[in-house]
């Protein structure tokens, strides 16, 4: 037997080096023991070759040592050997990692699954907590990861809090930034974390702002705000208030709110963006190669929503910038708007295709997709407030009402919409004018659309 100590739980590297100099002696999984932490022992309890030594006999794909990055984080006990079979198998299988099928590629994916989504949870719901020590002032947050990520969130959080001094406190390691170095103590209790602060206003202001009382689903809610959480998070706090109160609420209401945050509608926009890039709503995140979120001023009166992103826009991360994108992109000239100046997104966030060959075609986003995509275009519409959304296509209008509608019968004119006070006019989707066969009516087809554009943008610009 091999023994294999690891110098912490989320040790890649130590797990890579010992990996790559066991595969290259051929030892099997079930001869290797994987153990992390234990003081004294030696990489290789009965090794004879000391991994730096090893000259990798084999190459591994790219996507193995993504996925091997995230499972390592994974908080089973079993990750390291299951890694480790994996490894041993691609060997003799270098396609391996491409059967989606196999139950080691399932188990080992799941697991990664997992892991990021601790890492988006611990992203997305940390909540700093004010303190002021000799130096000044410090943020605190207390979090309760379910695997051994924070070293790797790490990153994240000094890049958006480089200039504040703050320390997150985990059950299992602590970690402090000054501003220029980051170090590690040892696990904390959540009572060592202070209580409420004025940060938290600014939250809770976010929170009522975006919270749609006609909308009120605690199990979406919980979904996405998983239980364990909230009794960290201030703005849980105002959930019981905003419920009993829900059907008096009136939009002047979340219109101070939203007033009052100003600036950090952008700082809400992008917390909401990173959220999306995680989401597995609908199955269509499996395929797609990321989550198309919306582009443009979050305070823009003019919001166009589209279908789905397509092939293209599926790998640039932006909406409209294929060929519906550009016929898109010249209408909006014809009729005097300025892209920049518009906020474009889709009903639905991830490319849904078949597969023929090597293409790719476009696939209609079901009416689950389109209900479970609602949920990001709501938090978009409440953040950015449009004053009109059109919605190009029967999939945004849908999107938008919450109802089957058909382009011709609403076409032409503005429409209430259920909820916010803003408006929407219908319109066709731009790869309705691509499909026509006949260049004369592609020309009329086209004037309309343009013309739909004027009067919508024409309404949003009034006062
Ligand atoms: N079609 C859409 O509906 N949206 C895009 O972003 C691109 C094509």
């Amino acid at each position: 037997m091999r023994t294999v100590i690891l110098a912490e739980p989320d040790d890649f590297t130590g797990w890579r080096d010992a990996a790559r100099a066991l595969a290259a002696e051929a030892v099997p999984p079930e001869q290797i023991i994987w153990q992390v932490g234990e003081a004294g022992g030696d990489l290789f309890a009965e090794a004879t070759t000391p991994p730096a030594s090893v000259s990798v006999a084999f190459s591994v794909p790219r996507a193995f040592v993504d996925l091997a990055r995230d499972v390592v984080l994974h908080s089973d006990a079993e990750r390291f050997a299951l890694l480790y079979t994996l490894l041993a198998r691609l060997r003799s299988e270098p396609g391996l990692i491409e059967d989606r099928a196999d139950p080691l590629i399932r188990r080992l994916d799941h697991l990664a699954g997992q892991v990021r989504r601790d890492i988006h949870k611990m992203r997305a719901f940390l909540r700093f907590r004010e303190v002021a020590d000799v130096e000044g002032p410090r943020f605190v947050a207390w979090f309760e990861p379910e695997h051994h990520i924070v070293r790797t969130n790490a990153a994240f959080f000094i890049d958006r809090f480089a200039a504040m001094r703050w320390s997150i406190l985990t059950p299992a390691l602590s970690i402090h930034w000054d501003g220029k170095t980051l170090s590690e103590g040892p696990g904390a209790q959540k009572g060592d974390a202070p209580g409420g602060d004025p940060v938290e206003d600014v939250w809770k202001t976010y929170y009522a702002s975006i919270f749609n009382p006609a909308r009120v689903k605690i199990g979406a809610m919980l979904k996405e705000m998983p239980k364990k959480y909230w009794k960290n998070m201030p703005e849980t706090a105002l959930v019981p208030g905003l419920i009993a109160t829900a059907q008096a609420r009136e939009s002047g209401m979340i219109e101070t709110a939203r007033a009052s945050i100003g600036g950090n509608i952008q700082v809400a926009w992008e917390a909401l963006r990173d959220e999306a890039a995680e989401c597995t709503r609908c199955p269509l995140y499996k395929d797609a190669t990321q989550t198309v979120f919306g582009e443009g001023p979050v305070d823009a009166v003019l919001m166009f929503v589209g279908e789905q992103p397509g092939d293209q826009e599926d790998l640039a991360d932006k909406p409209f910038v294929g060929p519906a994108g550009q016929i898109f992109d010249r209408a909006l000239a014809e009729a005097g708007i300025d892209r920049a100046s518009v906020y474009v997104t889709n009903a639905v966030k991830h490319f849904k295709f078949e597969q023929r060959g090597k293409r790719r075609i476009h696939s209609r986003p079901g009416a689950g997709e389109i209900e479970a995509c609602r949920w990001w275009i709501d938090q978009e519409r409440m953040l950015v407030k449009p004053r009109m959304t059109v919605a190009l296509g029967a999939t945004a209008a849908r999107a938008l009402f919450g109802r089957t509608m058909t382009i011709s019968h609403e076409r032409g004119r503005p429409m209430a919409l259920p909820d916010d006070g803003g408006e929407a006019w219908v319109t066709v989707h731009p790869s309705y004018l691509l499909r026509l066969p006949d260049a004369a009516a592609k020309k009329e087809a086209f004037a309309r659309f343009v013309e739909d554009l004027r009067m919508a943008g024409e309404r949003a610009a009034r006062k």
